[in-house]
């Protein structure tokens, strides 16, 4: 770095020194052409080096633990669902997986018994995670009319909405769209000791979302009635802006992994509680190979369960830990005699070039 500046201010000084001729092509001579702008130049002395090293790692390794930790505290459960929520004699082929889930007549109801590993505090998140389910595929994430969700029948548009914008009768279909239409409608219900568990449903989509972007006088209209049924339905009494779950479906995912708030649990739950789920088993993954899973989640001051940052944090800070103790070793068993940095071209003529 040191060297770099040190020779082109030498080269700026013969710049300067030549007057300028005629059909020069030579630019006039500026601050900037010349890389001559105030810049911080600081000389690398092993203490100050060593200091850096040192100081990183003592801020970072505190952090790293801290939100490990923090991740370490949150209680998860998850339970994968879709391959034991089938009669087990169809479990083998994905044809009859299919005609199972297809089959509006036959029984989807499953029992699952999740057993509470550690004390879970309120409230407790519940959450349906989808695999390979891409809904962040372009015509997949522009099918939807946000003009309609805000205004409803007053703007009765459906563009953008193809394949799923009108009835076959031409009336539009209210929310319209391929998201709208694949709702997601596995539906849980939660027991402990013969009791109900309570999941409010209510506050789990994003308060803007619920003002702004859809509308409290839209309500749903042909909806899911074609010949394909596409996932869940909606009451047409209720407005968009309190259906909370086609809300959180419709903000779509980034990743084709992803959770989905279901509902909240407002009681602590006790380690070694068993909870039983009855679930309906709907929503068809079986086509595209998608895995579902329940999962019930705490979370701590950092959100859900997740080393990677408290990982990351401490990666860095003990990396710097052992670059200080390295130059440290290095410096008093073979240290160098730095030169006089008051020969350097800035500090031998401060007043430029
Ligand atoms: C879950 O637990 C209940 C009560 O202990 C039991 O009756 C039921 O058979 C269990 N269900 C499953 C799927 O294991
Ligand atoms: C749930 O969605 C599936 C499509 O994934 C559909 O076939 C089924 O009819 C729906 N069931 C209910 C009860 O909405």
């Amino acid at each position: 770095m040191s060297t770099t500046a040190a020779s082109t201010s030498g080269a700026a000084g013969s710049a300067d020194s030549s007057a300028p001729r005629r059909n020069s092509k030579r630019p006039k001579y500026s601050k900037f052409t010349q890389q001559e702008l105030p810049a911080c130049k600081p000389i690398l002395t092993p203490k100050w080096v060593i200091s850096a090293f040192t100081l990183i790692s003592v801020i970072f390794i505190p952090i790293g633990v801290a939100s490990l930790l923090a991740s370490r505290d949150v209680v998860e459960i998850v339970d994968r669902y879709e391959t034991e929520c089938i009669p087990e004699s169809l479990r083998g082929e994905k044809a009859t997986k299919l005609a199972h889930i297809q089959d509006p007549s036959s029984d989807k109801t499953c029992q699952r018994n999740l057993t509470v590993p550690k004390h879970m505090k309120q409230p407790i998140y519940v959450y349906y995670q989808l695999d390979n389910f891409y809904q962040n595929h372009r015509r997949y994430v522009k099918s939807r009319n946000d003009e309609q969700l805000r205004k409803g029948s007053e703007a009765s548009t459906t563009s953008g909405c193809d394949p799923e914008d009108t009835t076959s009768d031409g009336s539009p279909i209210v929310p319209c769209g391929l998201i709208a239409w694949s709702l997601f409608n596995d539906t849980y219900n939660f027991t402990r000791n013969e009791q109900s568990l309570n999941v409010n449903k209510n506050g789990i989509s994003w308060k803007s979302d619920r003002d702004r972007k859809f509308g409290d006088d839209v309500f749903p209209k042909n909806f899911q009635n074609g010949t394909l049924k596409g996932g869940g339905s909606l009451d047409a009494n209720i407005s968009l802006s309190k259906q909370e779950n086609l809300i959180v479906w419709m903000r779509t995912a980034a990743l084709p992994t992803f959770r989905k708030l279901y509902g909240k649990i407002e009681v602590d739950l006790e380690a070694n509680d068993v909870i039983t789920v009855d679930l309906e088993n709907n929503y068809n993954t079986y086509s595209f190979g998608g895995k579902k899973k329940l999962v019930l989640s705490t979370t701590s001051w950092l959100g859900g369960k997740n080393d990677f940052l408290g990982i990351a944090y401490l990666t860095v800070g003990s990396l710097c830990l052992f670059l200080a103790m390295a130059f440290f070793i290095v410096y008093l068993v073979k240290p160098r005699r730095l030169g006089d940095p008051s020969y350097l071209s800035w500090n031998r003529n401060p007043s430029g070039h």
